[in-house]
């Protein structure tokens, strides 16, 4: 179903209550420029609705939460909350955990390798990776971590270690450990000097006290980068050869975000980690660390407190959703169906190259972005948020990404429709053509 082209974006009532907000809630928080503010009422399938009734097309799926449509296991949680809504997950947890568990052990580790996943479970992704750097120390001994420049793994203190977004880490860089080796994270289709170099400076790392290296298949908040082929098969095997863990984060990637289950699924590397959330659930704040049980185990018995939980840990409501959505993310067709619609809407939005800004089409599967520079080849970050409020207007919610904002990304739900994807990709001519001063 198409959006109408909304002309009183945002609407009065958002306008109200992001004045409401400003009285309330800290600074540096939501978005409030005068231009901006969208308060959701309600969501379904590719669709949101806003608190003054407007509809929107969402091409972000809610930061890459809803790949399989808003609301997907909304009928899960509903069941589960009529039943038990909070357990005592380390001590007397419930018992829909076991069976999460086991789903994630199974599309995992048993696919990969038949050796069983171990998991831990945690709330929001960064804590998923922050419990998978303790599980590389738990394992090596050591504090190390490599990581890349452009890396998003969430802004907890832990995962603030792995940011490759200088501005993300730069408040707090005083109370952060220097432990941490950054790399340029190489882009596909580069040509083979700089891979060259990529290759040479592995090299170079000094891995005595490295115990994790921690890398996005593709990098997400980043800008949409496709890494080559090889890379991660390359850090396997500097893994392997210096004993250090191989940290996967597919919070953004995993389940059927690129058009394979997992982006790592593009490679044949297999990790010793990896870390799950986003749309794991589709909604819900949950978030996993799913290793292969050897490693895991480098994690001593506890006898009955725990060096690692917290109070909502494994909650059920979670659970009965992850559940849902892996039993659909599990299936083959899910992934044949991102693998061919994703295809079909990188074909769709490719005819886009040629218009004014747009440098470069990219992506894989569900996760693909245009890439907009000035004609004299500077990052267009100023142009890409004019064309996201615009775009808003026409009833498309969309998102900048790259630490400049010169990326627009495009990821919609799974369940999006020619039509409408056409629909976005004229309106984005149009804007596009506007912004550059040419008449469609
Ligand atoms: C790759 C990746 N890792 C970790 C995170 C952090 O997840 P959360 O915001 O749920 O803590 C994100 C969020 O965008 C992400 O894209």
């Amino acid at each position: 179903m198409l959006p109408e082209v909304l002309t009183s974006i945002p609407g009065p009532e958002s306008l109200r209550l992001a004045a409401r907000l400003k009285e309330v809630e800290c600074r540096n928080t939501t978005y409030l420029s005068p231009d901006w503010p969208v308060f959701w009422e309600r969501a379904e399938g590719v669709n949101v609705w806003d608190a003054d009734g407007n509809r929107l097309l969402d091409f972000t799926s809610a930061f890459g939460v809803a790949t399989l449509g808003h609301g997907f296991s909304a009928k899960a949680a509903a069941e589960q909350a009529g039943q038990l809504v909070h357990a005592m997950g380390d001590v007397h947890p419930a018992r829909l955990k076991v069976e999460l568990c086991e789903r994630l052990s199974a599309i995992t580790f048993e696919r990969w390798t038949g050796e069983k996943g171990k998991t831990l479970l945690g709330n929001s992704g960064f804590e998923a990776v922050e419990a998978a750097l303790k599980t590389a120390v738990m394992v090596t001994g050591r504090s190390g971590i490599l990581s890349f420049e452009g890396a998003y793994h969430g802004l907890g203190y832990g995962a603030l270690l792995g940011a490759g977004i200088e501005w993300f880490r730069a408040p707090f860089e005083k109370q952060l450990s220097q432990v941490t080796t950054r790399l340029p994270f190489p882009q596909q289709d580069i040509d083979e000097e700089i891979w060259r170099n990529f290759r040479r400076a592995l090299d170079k790392v000094n891995p005595k006290d490295i115990g994790a290296v921690l890398v996005e298949p593709m990098q997400g908040r980043g800008g949409i980068v496709i890494p080559p082929p090889d890379l991660l098969r390359e850090l396997r095997s500097w893994c392997d050869e210096h004993a250090v863990v191989l940290i996967f984060d597919e919070i953004y990637t995993g389940l059927n975000r690129t058009g394979k289950l997992f982006g790592c699924d593009w490679s044949p590397a297999v990790p010793d980690l990896i870390c799950l959330g986003k749309s794991l659930s589709g909604g819900f704040p949950i978030s996993a660390c799913v290793g292969k049980a050897s490693i895991m185990d480098a994690w001593p018995e506890t006898h009955g407190e725990a060096l690692h939980t917290s109070t909502f840990l494994g909650n059920p409501l979670g659970c009965a959703m992850a559940i849902a959505s892996l039993e659909t993310h599990a299936d083959p067709a899910t992934t044949c169906l991102a693998w061919d619609r994703g295809n079909d809407m990188g074909a769709a939005f490719r005819e886009l190259c040629d218009e004014p800004f747009v440098a470069e089409w990219r992506g894989v599967g569900f996760m693909q972005a245009l890439e907009l520079r000035h004609p004299d080849g500077r990052h267009a970050g100023d142009v890409c948020i004019e064309l996201v409020k615009g775009l808003l207007k026409d009833g498309i919610l969309v998102l900048p990404d790259a630490p400049e904002g010169h990326v627009l990304a495009l990821t919609p739900p799974l369940g999006i429709s020619d039509e409408e994807i056409a629909f976005v990709v004229e309106r984005i001519r149009v804007r596009l053509r506007e912004l550059g001063g040419i008449s469609s």
